[in-house]
């Protein structure tokens, strides 16, 4: 008999299968029992009738508590009043692991409760929709990028220096020396599109973020073009084009799962080219008139974003910022000192930042001006220094967030639940 996943079940009308998962819900009502099955792919509602079924399997029904792993064979058939308009008419069951009482029920929890029983949690509908949304953003980032000639390079995760500021760095004890887990890909990326032209990398990035925020995980994932001879236009081009792809995708093979979460389509497909390109300074105009007091020259926290990503309705890139502000490779821009040629881009709805990046400093004095402002330590950036002494070019790139980017498609409360088992402040447990 054929063992079937359950996504595919309105392709064995009339069939005998097998399923293999667990057990979802049950009910029963005399000689009628009704068992409701998962196998990570969807759920099947099974029926076993007292005289269709022999003793030992009818009997079975008792030990079935939730999450207890099954083996079910019968015939498939249509039927609109089961969840996902088909129903197994077993004649086959056979218990694979007993389950225990279950921990987490269909009654609310509390967050630190679910939290702690993550590697449990992640079995429910809304989670396992997540988990399938953020596997399809991963896929469509790579798809985008490798169908657009760049070539995948993998950076480094113990590194000698601090890419995006020393005061998150993560220190590590590297055989008595000083070690710090990688911030982001960007610098070594920077050497691979020297090497290579258009490059990506993807991979874990760490932050030892001391705040407790709803949008920042200590560890997370970026996917990380880099663009030889490209400017910070030609890079806001490719964010563009890349975020509408991730969107396009994600629609296209997880609609149901945006379904299942309540998540409103139509505002995605808006999503469409062009974004909106504002200036920093236009940005600090637009919170200023909705009467919040703003500084120019400080970063946006927040709450400047949220106001931001409210003003339009469709992601919008903010870029030209203040040096200050910004990391110490970004370019200068060539008619305003005060100012260089990094961009963020905010999702809508409020959600704020999902990407960062810009036009690096190709020059090599300037770079090493900005290094020793910033206090970064000389030394530990010869080799990036290097690659502004043989045959410096205009590059560009930008790195996105996969939590944050998922965190706005499934327009979730907490970045908490875009990972499987997400790393914050006050938890790293499971
Ligand atoms: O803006 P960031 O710091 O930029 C960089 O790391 C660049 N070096 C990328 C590049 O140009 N190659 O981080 C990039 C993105 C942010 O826009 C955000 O989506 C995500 O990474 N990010 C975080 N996500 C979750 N938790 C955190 N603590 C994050 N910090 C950054
Ligand atoms: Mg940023």
């Amino acid at each position: 008999m054929k063992r079937i996943w359950i996504k595919d079940i309105s392709m064995y009308d009339g069939k005998e299968v097998e399923i293999r998962g667990w057990l979802y819900n049950k009910r029963s009502s005399g000689k009628v029992k009704f068992v409701i099955f998962r196998d990570g792919t969807g759920y099947l509602q099974g029926v076993m009738l007292k005289n269709n079924i022999s003793d030992k399997y009818f009997d079975l029904f008792d030990e079935l508590n939730i999450e207890t792993s099954v083996i079910a064979k019968g015939s498939i058939h249509e039927d609109k009043r089961a969840p996902g308009g088909y129903e197994m008419s077993i004649n086959y069951i056979e218990i694979i692991g007993k389950a225990n009482e279950y921990p987490i029920s269909k009654k609310e929890h509390g967050v630190s409760f679910l939290m702690a029983n993550r590697h449990l949690w992640i079995r429910s509908k809304k989670q396992t929709a997540i988990l399938r949304i953020r596997s399809e953003v991963i896929n469509a980032s790579r798809d985008f990028l490798n169908k657009r000639g760049f070539t995948l390079v993998d950076a480094p995760i113990f590194t000698p220096a601090a890419c995006e500021g020393t005061t998150t760095l993560f220190k590590v004890d590297y055989f008595g020396d000083d070690a710090f887990l990688s911030q982001s890909g960007q610098l070594y990326n920077e050497a691979a599109a020297m090497a290579l032209g258009n490059v990506y990398c993807f991979g874990p990035s760490f932050r030892a973020e001391k705040s407790k925020t709803r949008r920042h995980v200590t560890e997370f994932w970026q996917v990380e073009p880099e663009m030889a001879y490209a400017d910070v236009n030609d890079a806001m081009n490719v964010a563009e084009d890349m975020l509408v792809y991730i969107i396009e995708s994600v629609i296209k093979y997880r609609e149901k799962d945006l379904e299942n979460i309540g998540r409103e389509i139509s505002i995605l497909k808006k999503c469409t080219k062009p974004f909106s390109r504002i200036t920093y300074t236009e940005a600090v105009d637009i919170i200023k008139s909705k009467g919040v007091d703003f500084k120019w020259g400080e970063d946006f926290g927040a709450p400047h974003e949220e106001i931001i990503a409210l003003h339009f309705d469709k992601p919008v890139f903010i870029y030209k910022y203040p040096v200050e502000v910004k990391a110490f490779y970004m370019k200068r821009d060539p008619d305003n000192e005060k100012l260089v040629l990094g961009f963020d881009l905010l999702a809508p709805e409020g959600y704020g930042e999902i990407a960062g990046g810009g036009q690096r400093e190709e020059n090599y004095n300037t770079l090493v001006n900005r290094i020793e402002e910033s206090n970064l330590p000389l030394d530990a950036f010869k080799w990036y220094l290097d690659l502004r002494k043989y045959g410096s070019i205009p590059h560009s790139g930008f790195g996105l967030g996969i939590e944050r980017t998922v965190r706005w498609i499934c327009k979730l409360h907490h970045i908490r639940e875009t990972s499987a088992f997400p790393r914050t402040l006050e938890r790293i447990y499971p």
